[in-house]
């Protein structure tokens, strides 16, 4: 034997060290040591259940597994590039703790099944605490929404003026995404829910393995039906890559308005310092980095997704050494979600809102020009004629630089004879959505039956 791998039997040369470089993943896969320690435990379990292994051995691996387990914790296992991967690692490591029956572990078990196993052991307990960071955003949206519902500001479309709005209406918009985007979470948890295990390389196993027994053991709702898709399957990190690069463009759409909002131009809300930064050079400046920061790793969230899916397009089933790059990708993603997460909650916990600022932009923006027009609709004219009308009055309100409730009644009489006294309690913003009664709508009624029932959830 050339080489003194643990697969090493059939080969006459060993790999250069470059090679052995190369091909190791030891580096980033050591970030599942705990998962494959707990995968292993339940497999010698299940060895011993069913009687491939006796009684001793059984106890003396999962002791070693155990012991090994308690060093991880204590930072005291290291590991090294010239076994390749967490999974040679600590089987040289059990060898070093126990002796030869260390080799009995791999019994009716491959890295094929081994690798997916700890992943999906790994992504479980991910997935759980990312929805939990979600909970906690989605508390602080609500509680926002709460406090302000009766903050007027303008709703946009095309970054133009369009229609009065409570504030708490914009900020429920963003409870329903983030909502969706926790339910993209809890299916991609729900894919993840399944044990590879007893799979062994693509084929299954001559000894009567119990993979009931050991997908229990493991918490896992179920096992992977087909042996081969159980050593080939990614798409549970897709649906978790999906969810998010989701929730990213989410924070990042959130962030945007956020730093325009937060800009002197628009002024309606601050950044607390805590989440801002100054400049080396331009002693006002506070910048907001943090958000800016969210955006910008959305690009990198979203390159995870597109990278996986594009490793995985071309490969023949089953195992193809392709698949072990389905790891650092995801595991930049974790890191990047989670960070994300939970400073945009602190951050956006701690804005303040200028709701002067905001309510003082309804005051001649034209944006109550719908309520005219669906008050001229009320009174009879049909609506694409009060449109033009409306229109109308707009162009001389630019001109004269004259807001609609500013004008007099004969001057809106001149445009509409059919427009009366009764026009100025339309006219007016909090009116515009007060009077709003369609489900969903920014009336005050709706926006707090939707806090309500977020509340209740
Ligand atoms: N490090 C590998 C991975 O992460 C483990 C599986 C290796 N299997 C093999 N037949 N080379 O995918």
């Amino acid at each position: 034997m050339a080489t003194n791998q643990m697969w090493g039997g059939r080969f006459e040369k060993g790999n250069s060290a470059d090679v052995v470089a190369f091909n190791a993943s030891i580096s980033f896969d050591q970030r599942l040591a705990k998962h494959d320690l707990k995968g292993s435990i339940a497999h010698a379990k299940m060895l011993t259940h069913t009687k491939i292994l006796s009684e001793t051995e059984g106890a003396q691996i999962a002791g070693g597994l155990e012991k090994l387990l308690k060093k991880l914790t204590e930072g005291e296992l290291t590991f090294s590039d010239t076994f390749e991967d967490i999974h040679m690692n600590i089987e040289h490591l059990l060898q070093q703790e126990i002796g030869d029956v260390a080799g009995k572990l791999h019994t009716a078990r491959s890295r094929n099944d081994q690798t997916a196993t700890d992943m999906h052991l790994f992504m479980k307990d991910e997935t759980v605490q990312i929805i939990a960071l979600l909970d906690d955003l989605l508390n602080v949206v609500v509680t926002k929404a709460d406090a302000n519902v009766n903050t007027l500001m303008a709703g946009y479309t095309h970054l133009q003026h369009a229609q009065p709005i409570s504030y708490a209406h914009y900020l429920m918009a963003y409870y329903e995404m983030f909502t969706r985007d926790k339910q993209r979470f809890e299916t991609a948890y729900h894919s993840t829910n399944q044990s590879p295990l007893g799979a062994a390389a693509l084929a299954g196993t001559t000894f009567p393995i119990d993979r009931e027994d050991s997908a229990q053991e493991l918490g896992f709702a179920g096992n992977y039906q087909n042996s081969i898709d159980a050593v080939s399957d990614r798409d549970y990190l897709l649906d978790f890559l999906h969810a998010a690069a989701t929730l990213m463009m989410h924070l990042s759409r959130f962030c945007e308005e956020i730093i325009q909002w937060n800009s002197y131009e628009f002024g309606y809300i601050e950044i607390s310092d805590e989440f801002a930064t100054g400049s080396s050079i331009m002693p006002q400046k506070k910048n907001p980095d943090v958000a800016e920061l969210i955006r910008g790793k959305t690009g990198r969230v979203y390159g995870s997704l597109f990278s996986l899916l594009t490793t995985l397009k071309g490969l023949p089933l089953a195992y193809d050494k392709d698949l072990q790059e389905d790891k650092e990708g995801v595991f930049d993603t974790i890191d990047t979600v989670k960070a994300c997460v939970s400073l945009f909650t602190e951050m956006l916990a701690t804005i303040q809102v200028k709701s002067d600022k905001l309510s003082a932009s309804l005051q001649d923006d034209f944006s109550n020009a719908t309520e005219l027009a669906d008050y001229l609709a009320d009174k009879g004219l049909p609506f694409r004629q009060a449109h033009q009308v409306v229109g109308k009055l707009v162009h001389y309100g630019i001109a004269n630089n004259l807001p609609l409730q500013k004008m007099s009644l004969t001057q809106l009489q001149e445009f509409e004879p059919l427009i009366a006294d009764d026009v100025y309690g339309v006219l007016d913003p909090e009116n515009a959505v007060a009077r709003r009664i369609s489900l969903g709508s920014t009336g005050f009624e709706q926006v707090k039956y939707q806090i309500k029932q977020a509340q209740k959830s």
